[in-house]
């Protein structure tokens, strides 16, 4: 019996209803010496991006494998495009980057009904629409959640209980931005004295991140410390802090995420407290996780990278191998 959910999810500026087939199979793949795989990249706006992007590629060239590689250029809309031009070129499995968490569901739903397997790199999708399991093979990436809460203890140590935050968020709808303003509200919800004063999402870049620490800045002059859900933000608050007199280090506290060779570099001159790392390098663990998947083994649902912590104490040793 095949019973159909019809949801009606917007993606990007389109109303699109999606079939769920709530009992058909999770698609199976070949095994084959070489496949031709999709990866289907959110955007190329920051570092982080583009080292993700390289070790896929360069994953890809060693193992002899074919890539469909597409940038969505920060469009959900034009992502779920990308993944259905994959699929009618007949790629063998897609490997996607979601955007955001709901509009990229028809993509996942997509996909499936073509019998490709997908696997979610780095962010994930909406887990009451779509499973892992059924829907999509497997999530592989950081623990968001986690991440906050890192950002949150460091930061609530080094103030001693006591900071007027400025939160940037990242994209408005990405599992990354839910779930770090999730972890680190959890966190500094025993902490009274640690109050998020404002904030507002910087789309996850540095010029917005820049822009929107500028305004908030403004709106509370009182902010001793930023929260940025991620380094190219809080590069980016450090020249709004400046352009305001202020002293980025020493006036305010900025902890972020990443650990980017910028990050690291901030951290080294002693304008960025911390960032917690949150590693780009998914080639070898995504490759990796669909040959174990073609050979018929057990996948779990949720692959969890680890992470490093960067701080004053280990950013210079770590610069170099930075991206
Ligand atoms: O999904 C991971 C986040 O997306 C990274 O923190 C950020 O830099 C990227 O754009």
């Amino acid at each position: 019996m095949l019973r159909r959910n019809f949801l009606t999810l917007m993606a990007g500026t389109a109303l699109v209803a999606v079939a769920r087939p709530a009992f058909a199979e999770l698609p199976k793949i070949q095994k084959k010496d070489t496949y031709k795989v999709g990866f289907a990249q959110t955007e190329s706006n920051n570092p982080w991006r583009i080292a993700q992007t390289k070790s896929m590629q360069d994953e890809a060239a060693k193992r002899g494998w074919q890539l469909v590689y597409t940038d969505a250029a920060g469009s959900a809309a034009k992502q779920v495009a990308d993944v259905n031009s994959m699929i009618a070129q007949g790629v063998d499995a897609i490997f996607l980057a979601p955007r955001e968490e709901k509009p990229l569901i028809p993509a996942v739903m997509g996909a499936k009904k073509a019998g490709i397997p997908v696997i979610l790199l780095d962010r994930n999708v909406d887990p009451s629409l779509a499973k892992p399991g059924e829907d999509y093979v497997t999530f592989i990436g950081s623990d968001f959640i986690e991440e906050g809460k890192r950002a949150a203890e460091w930061l609530t140590k080094t103030m001693n209980g006591k900071a007027s935050i400025i939160q940037l968020e990242g994209t408005t709808g990405s599992s990354p931005a839910n779930d770090r303003a999730k972890g680190f509200a959890d966190y500094i919800k025993d902490h009274p004295d640690m109050k998020i004063v404002a904030s507002q999402s910087g789309d996850f870049a540095r010029d917005k991140g820049r822009q929107v620490a500028e305004t908030l800045l403004q709106a509370h002059p009182e902010a001793t410390a930023i929260y940025a859900h991620n380094d190219e933000m809080a590069i980016g608050a450090i020249s709004a802090l400046e352009a305001a007199g202020k002293n980025p280090g020493k006036d305010v506290i900025i902890v972020s995420i990443d650990g980017t060779r910028d990050a690291l570099q901030a951290i080294i001159d002693g304008k960025m407290g911390a960032t917690v790392e949150c590693s780009p390098f998914f080639g070898p663990a995504a490759f990796d996780t669909l040959v174990k998947y073609a050979a018929g083994e057990t996948i779990p649902p949720k692959i969890i990278n680890t992470d490093r912590f960067f701080d004053a104490a280990n950013a210079k040793e770590n610069l170099a191998s930075a991206y």
